[in-house]
């Protein structure tokens, strides 16, 4: 039981030379060496509130990603997340439907988190940060949207009863890691694609919100959904203010 604590005290020994000689090394920026002019106070921030905290926040679906302090430990899984396009996460194949509330990021708002990442991941100024705290935008990225009336429920295969004027899809129970690509068969034969889930995961719930309304008349067959999973409908009457 004598090795630990010498090992510790070594530990702790050469941590201490080791901030001296930094500190001496780089007397202005301790540590870390910024070579950045973006900040997590100024730009980082922002875009994490309306692309990322919508799960990433106390009570959200991960990690929180709300002040640097909690960002910062994350720096460099973060670069490479939005490099490889893992984060936001979308969890349906691009292409297949069109949607307003696809989050991905801009390759300007990519070069944004990389450049940060890359030069340091330096907070900023405080002062920079925005007026309105965290939470009260938490919710933007997919709207304050909720269940509501007039929605359908497609479990299996469903025939539409009646018309309905299609404003988005929101996956509800659906199997961990389940792929469906879902489809309209209209009444004169015509296809419409309206989504491909690939891979789900229900930490990445959301609704996928159509950019254009789709009107579906009654006898409309929907197909791809599993038999034993749940699919809603949200119909474009009730939509709830998403922003
Ligand atoms: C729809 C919810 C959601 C959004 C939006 C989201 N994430 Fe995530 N993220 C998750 C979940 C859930 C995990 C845990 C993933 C896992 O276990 O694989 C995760 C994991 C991560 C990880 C850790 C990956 C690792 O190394 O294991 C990073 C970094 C990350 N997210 C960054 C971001 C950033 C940056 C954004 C915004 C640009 C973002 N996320 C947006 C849900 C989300």
């Amino acid at each position: 039981m004598l090795a630990a604590p010498i090992k510790l005290r070594r530990a702790v020994h050469a941590l201490v030379v080791g901030a001296l000689c930094g500190a001496l090394a780089a007397p202005v920026s301790g540590h870390d060496v910024i070579t950045t002019k973006v900040t997590f106070d100024r730009e980082i921030v922002r875009l994490f509130q309306d692309h990322c905290i919508s799960c990433h926040r106390k009570g959200g679906t991960a990690f929180a990603l709300t002040t640097w302090e909690e960002a910062r430990p994350w720096a460099k899984a973060i670069g490479e997340e939005v490099l490889r396009r893992r984060m936001p996460p979308w969890g349906a194949v691009k292409g297949f439907g069109d949607f307003r509330n696809d989050v991905a990021l801009t390759p300007e708002q990519l070069e944004l988190v990389v450049d940060w990442e890359e030069g340091g991941a330096p907070e900023g100024d405080e002062k920079d940060l925005p007026k309105v705290p965290s939470p009260a935008s938490t919710k933007a990225a997919f709207g304050s949207l909720r269940h509501g009336a007039g929605e359908v429920l497609v479990s299996g295969e469903l025939r539409l009863a009646k018309p309905l004027l299609l404003d988005g899809l929101w996956p509800k129970s659906v199997p961990a890691g389940a792929s469906y690509q879902i489809t309209a068969e209209l009444p004169d034969g015509s296809v419409e694609p309206l989504l491909w889930l690939e891979n789900y995961r229900r930490e990445f719930d959301h609704p996928f919100l159509l950019r254009k309304p789709l009107a579906l008349p009654a006898g409309t067959w929907i197909h791809g959904v599993g038999a034993g999973a749940g699919v809603q409908l949200l119909p474009a009457k009730a939509r709830r203010a998403a922003k």
